[in-house]
């Protein structure tokens, strides 16, 4: 069997000390770190930026996976590149030039993913396989964390005999918890994003409950 990677989304960490926190997950036993971008534009929230993803970078030492939640993408890859990024997601919906987009992640030396909203069926990203390390299945409508999983097993399963042989990760974001992750790993996802569930009832003083959270997904 595949082996299944947790991410936590910091958007469930304590803002005012994100630093401490990734260093907590990671010590608690997370295999990557999910930033997630939002503009308050393509998504109705707003969070941080390539500044925020620099400070960041030497306090993970694993994957720092940034989750771009903007429109448009393309003039902020460098920036996010720059700051350290591993994988750079952009979603599908969030310009006409996806193809272009990907290229240009790859060409400024990340990882390149695509994200697909809850809406937007698999065959979106028919042509995108061979340009893509990542496909991200959106099991929430995306801008906040705590929402309610929205099943998307189907979809997984169609995306996972659509990448065949590719080297690609189906990773999913949105609702995972202890009850959603053995569905969507099933499936044939191979990235949990969780954040609610990874942070809830810990803190950088008291980082045990995250290590007992990610062990329970
Ligand atoms: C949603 C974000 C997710 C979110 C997941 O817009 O992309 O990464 O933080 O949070 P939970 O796990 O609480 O649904
Ligand atoms: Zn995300």
């Amino acid at each position: 069997d595949r082996a299944i990677k947790i991410a936590p989304s910091i958007l469930a960490a304590d803002f005012a000390n994100f630093g401490a926190e990734c260093e907590a997950i990671e010590a608690q036993g997370a295999d990557w770190v999910h930033v997630d971008v939002m503009d308050g534009h393509f998504v109705p929230n707003i969070t941080f930026g390539p500044a925020t993803c620099a400070a960041l970078r030497p306090h993970i030492k694993g994957v720092m996976d940034v989750h771009l939640m903007i429109a448009p993408v393309d003039p902020y890859i460098e920036a996010f590149a720059q700051a350290g990024a591993d994988v750079i997601t952009a979603h599908v919906e969030a310009g006409p030039h996806i193809h272009r987009t990907l290229q240009a992640i790859s060409a400024a030396g990340a990882k390149a993913g695509v994200a697909l909203n809850p809406g937007t069926p698999a065959h979106a990203v028919a042509d995108l396989l061979d340009l893509t390390d990542l496909i991200c299945l959106m099991t929430v409508n995306p801008g906040f964390g705590g929402q309610k999983f929205i099943d998307m097993g189907d979809k997984i399963r169609s995306l996972r005999a659509m990448i065949g042989d590719r080297p690609v990760h189906i990773e999913i974001d949105g609702g995972v918890d202890p009850d959603t992750a053995p569905l969507v790993a099933r499936a044939g996802a191979d990235v949990l994003v969780a954040g609610s569930a990874v942070f809830k009832g810990g803190s950088v003083d008291n980082p045990g409950p995250y290590g007992d959270n990610i062990r329970a997904i």
